[in-house]
């Protein structure tokens, strides 16, 4: 090997160079770093609306912190359980290429971690740069725990538009002045539809619009010619929100951490689930007033919900010539939006033909252009019998609201999917025989069926690893049509069509945009409408779906995918970390 090594430099440095640019492109984790962060649960007390209230809480900090990393980085992070109920932190959007272990549905891929227990969270975020967030996926626990992850590009490399001044997250999410958990626990029982929030919030802060509140309000505060790169993230539990700013045009750069051809708009839609980040370009000179930016629901269902709006301000520092004692905010006229109406679907269906992939040669769209396995999903509400005790329940006609995927509610088992499949122990926790298509076909949004029930049961639909699939997903009119957010864990999709009434198979895929359809992990199912959607099945594990609406979710609006392990070593779901939490 010496004598080698002294008569052939060439070959040494040659060897060398594939030796390290090997290494380079095999190994995710080099020349990126891990980042540790500790999340302790615990209690703390917050007040809102002048309702002051124990909430759940991530290191007492409401809404949480960030975690903020950079593409290709490893992430370890220990989630301390120190409040009675059983928790478990879901990281929206991140792929978990493996590492299905770390993804975090409840019951789905781990059992929850216990009071008094830990479990850390690890995994390497490949591929991805943008806005996330993560919140508890158990129960409704996450009204209270969540927070924005932002991954950054890799160093070095810039953003695909103007570098921004600053950056700024915008969480919204819900305030209950009564404890969500009784709220969902009670509404399971009786079979109704449950209590609704009582406040929006922007990064916690409900704002001026709601009794008592004007000193929780977020303040954006800018200096004029600039642009600010504003994170939004929809948390909220139950509701689409529009969102916009007085007098101000925001640019849509990047949903759901894919980069987006950019668009000028001055309002947005943004569902449970969703990100967005826009770039918000301040005026010229200090305009001499402020300016409310605004957010409320955009609702589709019959059934009730908080129609109240929150309020965040956009403040102008003044210049700096002017004293403060003679020019106050409190004397500058406030701006406000104007918002569309709660049930502007055009709005809605506008808004999503505008978002397009980037797709260029740095951020191509690889849109799957065969399809092996094509699924035609129905998703909406439907009834279950009473079973409450000489009762009637409080859902329609005595009964129990339900909802569900081809008619089938999916209930969660008591041990975690994941486990029993990588152990080979899913008998009797799980059957691998979900519908490709309904099993009874009806007119879907035409007049609906006199038998509102759903079957129940856990089924799941099993594809081999690299499956390229197509997925219609066709909204009900039973018990009223309903625009759904649909959420994917495991993979981002392409959202290949939409449109309104029944799915033609024969007249619509030609209209399929597979050039630069929309790339994302959640995506709004039109109200009495379809959608289409494909993906890569590309990452070995169970794959949770289902309504970002937490009720319907609920209700049974879920399942779940089991992509098998491929071939290869870099094809297979890693083993289970050892301090996986047991049931
Ligand atoms: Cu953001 Cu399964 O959820």
């Amino acid at each position: 090997m010496g004598c080698l090594l002294l008569s052939s430099p060439t070959f040494l440095r040659l060897f060398l160079f594939s030796f390290i640019s090997s290494f380079l492109t095999s190994q995710p984790g080099f020349a990126t770093i891990t980042r540790h962060y500790r999340f302790d649960i615990k209690l703390q007390n917050v007040t809102r609306l002048c309702h002051t209230k124990s909430i759940v809480t991530v290191n007492g900090q409401f809404p949480g912190p960030r975690i903020i990393a950079r593409e290709g980085d490893r992430l370890l992070i220990k989630v301390v359980n120190h409040v009675p109920n059983n928790i478990s932190i879901h990281w929206h959007g991140i792929r978990q290429l493996q590492t299905g272990w770390a993804d975090g549905p409840a019951y789905v891929t781990q059992c929850p971690i216990q009071t008094g227990r830990s479990y850390v969270y690890n995994y390497t975020i490949i591929g991805q740069r943008g806005t996330l967030f993560w919140h508890a996926h158990i129960s409704w626990l996450r009204s209270t725990l969540y927070g924005p992850i932002i991954i950054l590009p890799k160093l070095g490399v810039p953003y695909p538009f103007a570098k921004p001044y600053k950056e700024v997250p915008i969480i919204f999410g819900e305030w209950w002045n009564v404890d969500p958990e009784a709220v969902i626990s009670q509404a399971l029982q009786t079979g109704g539809g449950p209590n609704v929030s009582d406040a929006y919030t922007i990064n916690g802060l409900p704002g001026p619009l709601y009794n008592c509140s004007s000193k929780d309000t977020f303040k954006l505060k800018v200096k004029p010619g600039k642009t600010y790169l504003l994170r939004l993230i929809n948390a909220a539990l139950n509701d689409e929100l529009f969102f916009s700013i007085a007098n101000h045009t925001l640019k849509v750069v990047e949903a759901d951490a894919i980069y987006v051809k950019p668009f000028d708009t001055n309002t947005l839609l943004i569902t449970p689930g969703q990100t967005t980040n826009v770039l918000l370009k301040t005026k010229p000179s200090f305009p001499n007033a402020t300016f409310f930016m605004t957010a409320r629901p955009y609702v589709t269902g019959l059934g009730t919900f908080d129609n109240s709006t929150v309020a965040a301000i956009l403040e102008y520092e003044f210049p700096s010539k002017t004293s403060h004692s003679t020019l106050t905010t409190k004397k500058l006229p406030l701006f406000k939006p104007i918002l569309p109406a709660l049930n502007d679907t055009s709005f809605a269906t506008n808004f999503a033909t505008k978002l397009r992939s980037l797709a260029n040669a740095q951020f191509p769209a690889n849109v799957p252009k065969n399809v092996d396995k094509r699924f035609f999903f129905t998703l909406g509400l439907g009834t279950n019998p009473c079973t409450q005790h000489n009762q009637s329940c409080k859902g329609p006609n005595g009964t129990m609201f339900a909802a569900s995927i081809n008619n089938i509610s999916f209930s969660l088992p008591n041990t975690a999917l994941l486990q029993s499949h990588f152990f080979g122990q899913s008998f009797g926790v799980y059957s691998p025989n979900f519908p490709n298509s309904p099993l009874f076909p009806f007119n879907y949004t035409g007049t609906p069926p006199n038998n509102t029930m759903v079957s129940n049961g856990t089924k799941l639909v099993v594809l081999p690893f690299n499956t390229s699939v197509e997925l219609v997903m066709q909204d009900t009119s039973i018990l009223g049509a309903e625009s759904h957010p649909l959420h994917l864990h495991g993979f981002n999709f392409f959202v290949v069509g939409q449109g309104f009434g029944n799915f033609d198979p024969n007249k619509d895929p030609a209209k399929f945009n597979l050039v630069d359809p929309i790339e994302r992990n959640t995506v709004g199912v039109p109200s009495g409408g379809w959608v289409a959607i494909r993906f890569l099945a590309d990452n070995p594990g169970i794959w949770f779906m289902h309504c970002h609406l937490e009720i319907h979710t609920s209700w049974g609006l879920k399942m779940a995918w089991l992509v098998l392990d491929g071939n290869f070593p870099n094809q297979k779901l890693l083993p289970p970390p050892a301090d996986l939490p047991k049931c």
